[in-house]
């Protein structure tokens, strides 16, 4: 018998390095983006409804301030690409259940659209390669194909033509949330605004931060952590340099802000150093919440 539901489990992202090039005449950003997935999961059910009920959203969780319970939903819109591309109609519920910060720069949204992907691909057994789920995932949003592959990879392009980077080792995490997002095009527009003038050539990898992955020396990663956008963002929400700086005060191995802010990712040496980090965040006020993560872990999975 065909299955009637399916749970899949889809982690969070940081960025080890974004380098953003010039904005391009689609107002998009080449670019280089090294990603790691951490253990902060949303999970996303979908069921089977009755015919004629179509695509139907609930969301629940730590974190549903902001997300759209209807069709803008990322989400929903995943489901219905896969209808068109399938030809089929699709009548389920998708529930979201969110551990993942909203508009928090770790693609929470585009978690889901990548969960639903991958849960479709399940419920009705549409047996796509790989390769196909990173082609639809990328119709999405420029992160969906990562949050498939999960792991440690370079993304290129508008960050979705991904490459596999070889990384050992596990890497401790701390997260400082925001209760407030911010918001992606404005970050990349704050980015802009802040280089008008300057040349800015085409985003490189950086080997340093490769090298790191691949002898698992988190001390070096931690020194090689880079992204273009944080000026934008701590522009945008100075209280973040702030942040930051509790940090550096505190011993983290490298601090940066992920993606296009405003949560910050500090590495650490443990999970020891990672408590110690988490405590001294939340008592110095400037952040909303803390979470503690590892990384890397798999893409989005079928639990
Ligand atoms: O692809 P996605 O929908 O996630 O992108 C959100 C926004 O981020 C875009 O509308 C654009 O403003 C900005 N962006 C960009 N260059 C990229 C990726 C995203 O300018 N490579």
């Amino acid at each position: 018998m065909s299955k009637s539901t399916v749970t899949v489990r889809v982690p969070a992202k940081v960025n080890l390095q974004l380098s953003v090039g010039p904005r391009e005449e689609d107002g998009y950003h080449n670019l280089v983006s090294v990603f790691q997935a951490i253990s902060i999961y949303d999970d996303v059910t979908i069921t089977k409804t009755h015919a004629g009920s179509g695509i139907t959203i609930s969301i629940i969780g730590d974190h549903t301030h902001g997300v759209p319970a209807d069709a803008t939903n990322l989400a929903v819109k995943a489901a219905h690409l896969i209808e068109k591309e399938y030809d089929f109609e699709i009548d389920a519920h998708i529930e979201v259940k969110k551990s993942i910060p909203v508009a928090g720069g770790m693609a929470g949204g585009s978690a889901d659209a990548a969960a639903v992907i991958v849960g479709l691909d399940a419920l009705y057994t549409l047996m796509m390669t790989r390769d196909k789920m990173f082609e639809l995932g990328s119709q999405l949003g420029s992160d969906v194909p990562f949050m498939i592959s999960g792991g440690t990879a370079i993304g290129q392009g508008h960050g979705d033509q991904l490459t596999a980077a070889l990384s050992r080792g596990t890497y401790h995490w701390v997260i400082a949330l925001s209760s407030v997002g911010l918001s992606t095009p404005a970050v990349y527009a704050e980015c802009d605004r802040l280089r008008a003038g300057s040349t800015i050539s085409a985003p490189q990898i950086n080997d340093q931060l490769m090298q790191s992955l691949l002898a698992s020396n988190s001390k070096a990663v931690g020194r090689a952590l880079h992204n273009d956008l944080q000026p934008g963002a701590c522009s945008l929400r100075p209280a973040l340099t702030l942040v930051l700086g509790v940090g550096e005060e505190y011993g983290a191995l490298g601090a940066i802000v992920s993606g296009s802010g405003p949560t910050v990712a500090f590495l650490v040496e443990d999970e020891e150093q990672g408590l110690d980090l988490a405590v001294a965040l939340t008592a110095s006020g400037v952040v909303g919440s803390v979470a503690r993560a590892i990384g890397p872990v798999h893409g989005a999975k079928v639990i």
